[in-house]
C-alpha cells in the first residue's frame, strides 16, 4: 500500500474512533429548577416527568447515558445568571432543562443565547422566550403565558360574564397571563375593570379580596401557582367570595394543589393544555407509569418535564446522539410531533407548543376535562426574529 494511502486510512480510523467515543460519552443534562420555595413541588414533578421518559428508554437517549447536574434556582431572578452559568461554564453541560419561574427563565434564555447552549424550557411561560428573546437553540415544551390567559378569556366571555377583575403576582407570568385573558375577553365584548397585583411570592391577599368584595365583578380571573395558589384559593373561599363572585383562572390555580386546597377548590373552572382525565391510551399509560414510579399522581408539570425529554430525544435520535451535528438536531426538534399525554403537539416557528386548551372543572382530586376552550392554539410569537 502506498504510504500516503496508509496515512489517509489511519486518519479516517482515528476520526471514526473519536466520533464513536464522543457518541458514547454521557450526555450532560443540566436541570435548573426550583427545589425550594413556593414552586418547589413544580420543579420536583418536572424532574420526575423528565426522568420517567428517560427510564422508559432504558436510561439512555440515542444510545447515550445521561449524567445529571442540578441547580436549585429558588425562583430567584437575581441569582439566575450566576446559577445558569454554573451549568454552562462550570459543568459544561450539553443541554439545560429549566425552569419554572418566568423571570428566572428570561435570564437563562439570555445566557443560553449568548453561549449557544441548547435550552429546553419545561414550564416558564415568559412570552419573550418565544418572542423578542427567541433563538434557534431555545425550545419550550410547556406554553407561553399568553396562551392559557387567552383561552380562559374565551371561556369567561362564552359564559356571559361582562365585567371582570384580575388578580396576580406582579411579574412576567402574572402580567402576561392577564394580558392574554384581557385580549380575548375584551375582543368578545367583556371589560376588565381592574387589575390587582401583589409582589411575588407574597400571599397576603386580604386587602385585595376586600376590594373584590366591594366591586362585585361578574368574574375574577387569577394567575397563581404552587404554594401561592393553595393559599389564594383557600383565602378566596374563607372570605365568602366563592359563593358570590365566580373565580376562574389559568389551570395552574388548581394543578398539583388539590389535596391542599380541599373543599375550597371544588367546582372551580380553569383552562389549561392538560386535564387529568384525558381518555387516551397515551395519557392512561403515562399516568399509570408515573403512579407506579413515584406513588403519586402526575400533574401538568410532570407532563411538561416528560415532554421536554421527548423533544430532546427527537433531536438526539435524528443525529444518532452526535450533538456536533447541531443544525440537523435542531431541525429535527423544530419539526417534531410530540406524542404527549396532553395530546399530540407540534412547535410553532418560534419553537413554542401549538396545542389544545381544555376547559377543566375541579371534581374531588382531579381537574376534569369538560370540553375544549381553543383548539390548536398557537402563541402569536410577537417580536421573534430568529
Ligand atoms: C411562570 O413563572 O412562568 C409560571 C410559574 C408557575 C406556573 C406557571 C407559570
Amino acid at each position: 500500500m502506498p504510504p500516503i494511502l496508509k496515512l489517509t486510512l489511519a486518519a479516517i480510523a482515528a476520526t471514526t474512533t473519536l466520533a464513536t467515543q464522543a457518541q458514547q460519552a454521557p450526555l450532560k443534562v443540566g436541570l435548573m429548577l426550583p427545589y425550594t420555595g413556593t414552586f418547589a413541588a413544580l420543579g420536583d414533578n418536572i424532574e420526575k416527568g423528565f426522568r420517567l421518559y428517560i427510564n422508559e428508554q432504558g436510561g439512555k437517549l440515542a444510545g447515550r447515558e445521561i449524567q445529571f447536574f442540578k441547580v436549585d434556582d429558588e425562583s430567584e431572578p437575581s441569582k439566575a445568571t450566576d446559577n445558569v452559568n454554573k451549568l454552562i461554564k462550570r459543568d459544561n453541560v450539553d443541554v439545560i432543562v429549566g425552569t419554572v419561574h418566568s423571570g428566572v427563565a428570561l435570564a437563562m434564555a439570555r445566557a443560553a443565547k449568548e453561549s449557544n447552549t441548547l435550552l429546553i424550557v419545561p414550564n416558564a411561560g415568559a412570552d419573550g422566550i418565544t418572542g423578542p428573546q427567541c433563538a434557534p437553540n431555545i425550545f419550550r415544551s410547556s406554553f407561553s403565558n399568553w396562551q392559557p390567559g387567552y383561552a380562559t378569556g374565551v371561556v369567561a366571555a362564552q359564559k356571559g360574564y361582562k365585567k371582570a377583575m384580575t388578580i396576580t403576582w406582579n411579574y412576567a407570568a402574572g402580567t402576561e397571563t392577564v394580558k392574554g385573558f384581557t385580549e380575548a375577553f375584551e375582543k368578545a365584548g367583556g371589560k376588565v375593570v381592574k387589575d390587582l397585583t401583589l409582589p411575588f411570592p407574597n400571599v397576603e391577599f386580604q386587602a385585595l379580596l376586600t376590594e373584590i368584595a366591594a366591586q362585585k365583578p361578574d368574574v375574577v380571573f387569577a394567575f397563581f401557582a404552587g404554594g401561592g395558589a393553595v393559599k389564594f384559593v383557600k383565602d378566596y373561599d374563607a372570605a365568602g367570595l366563592k359563593k358570590t363572585v365566580p373565580l376562574m383562572g389559568s389551570g395552574f390555580l388548581t394543578d398539583g394543589t388539590l389535596e391542599a386546597q380541599g373543599a375550597s377548590a371544588q367546582g372551580l373552572i380553569t383552562t389549561l393544555h392538560y386535564a387529568d382525565n384525558i381518555e387516551t391510551p397515551r395519557n392512561n399509560d403515562f399516568r399509570n407509569k408515573f403512579a407506579v414510579a413515584y406513588r403519586s399522581n402526575p400533574d401538568v408539570y410532570a407532563v411538561q418535564g416528560y415532554d421536554a425529554a421527548q423533544l430532546l430525544a427527537a433531536g438526539l435520535n435524528a443525529v444518532k446522539g452526535d450533538m456536533a451535528k447541531r443544525p440537523a438536531m435542531l431541525a429535527a426538534m423544530n419539526k417534531a410531533t410530540i406524542d404527549s399525554p396532553r395530546g399530540r403537539f407540534t412547535l410553532s416557528p418560534q419553537r413554542n407548543p401549538v396545542q389544545d386548551f381544555y376547559i377543566r372543572e375541579v371534581k374531588g382530586l382531579y381537574n376534569v376535562n369538560s370540553g375544549i376552550a381553543v383548539k390548536a392554539l398557537a402563541d402569536p410569537g410577537r417580536g421573534c426574529k430568529g
